[in-house]
């Protein structure tokens, strides 16, 4: 079931501010129990988890350059600074799940190589909008792994709340970059987007099925979860 369209009625201070009140609040955060996952649940976990550490670490250098070239305010920069400190601080809980498994790193998915590659094709709004895509797909995954593992909910629990204000904070700031767009181009992109966002949901859910199988939640069950968010967020940007 999807939680992004209650969240996204919540009153909220300005986005600066809210990224800079919830800087370091992951620090304390432990794994200190893993009991009754068996074996096979570990490994399946380890080489999910592992691909989406991957995706989680990049330093955001090509979307802090779109942004300064899109003249975007400082406020929204600053926003936008911290916000890729949050998505490292997920690779670095993702880091912690994966020693507690005794897995080893990722240093490349073919899958991350595909949504970096998309995300430079060519301004700021093309890049965000192609984040919100693996947003979208990370809400319904770790949503998915708070619920159907326990003994790892205390990290996904946390993962998750970011990743809802991160689509949260992408709708409020990009529509009016959308905007510049003619209506005949945002509606070729917004087909695109849809296109998009349920084609990458079957990659996932095939992708990841067995971790997926672990947290009990079909590959289906997935891709309606992602489907769901995605009719909210994309009345929220093109409507
Ligand atoms: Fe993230
Ligand atoms: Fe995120």
């Amino acid at each position: 079931m999807s939680t992004y369209n209650c969240w996204m009625l919540q009153p909220r201070l300005p986005w600066h501010l809210d990224f800079a009140r919830r800087v370091d609040q992951h620090r304390p955060v432990t794994i200190d129990r893993l009991d009754g996952l068996s074996p096979a649940d570990r490994h399946a976990l380890a080489q999910s988890i592992a691909t989406f550490q991957v995706g989680e670490h990049g330093e955001g250098e090509h979307l802090l350059s779109a942004a300064s070239e899109s003249q975007a305010t400082e406020r929204y920069k600053d926003a936008l600074s911290m916000f890729i400190v949050e998505e490292q601080e997920h690779a670095r809980l993702l880091g912690l799940v994966l020693t507690a498994i005794d897995a080893p790193l990722r240093t490349s998915h073919w899958t991350e190589r595909v949504f970096v590659m998309l995300r430079r094709l060519k301004s700021l709004r093309t890049e965000v909008l192609t984040l919100l895509v693996a947003e979208l797909i990370a809400l319904s995954y770790y949503s998915s792994l708070s619920r159907g593992v326990p003994q790892l909910a205390p990290v996904f629990e946390r993962i998750c709340e970011d990743e809802l204000r991160h689509i949260d904070f992408h709708a409020d700031t990009l529509p009016r970059h959308l905007n510049q767009w003619s209506p005949a181009v945002r509606m070729a992109v917004r087909m695109l987007w849809n296109v998009l966002v349920t084609g990458a949901s079957v990659v996932v859910a095939f992708d990841h099925r067995k971790a997926l199988r672990v947290a009990r939640v079909s590959p289906w069950r997935f891709m309606q979860d992602v489907w769901s968010d995605r009719q909210g967020l994309d009345q929220r940007l093109f409507a």
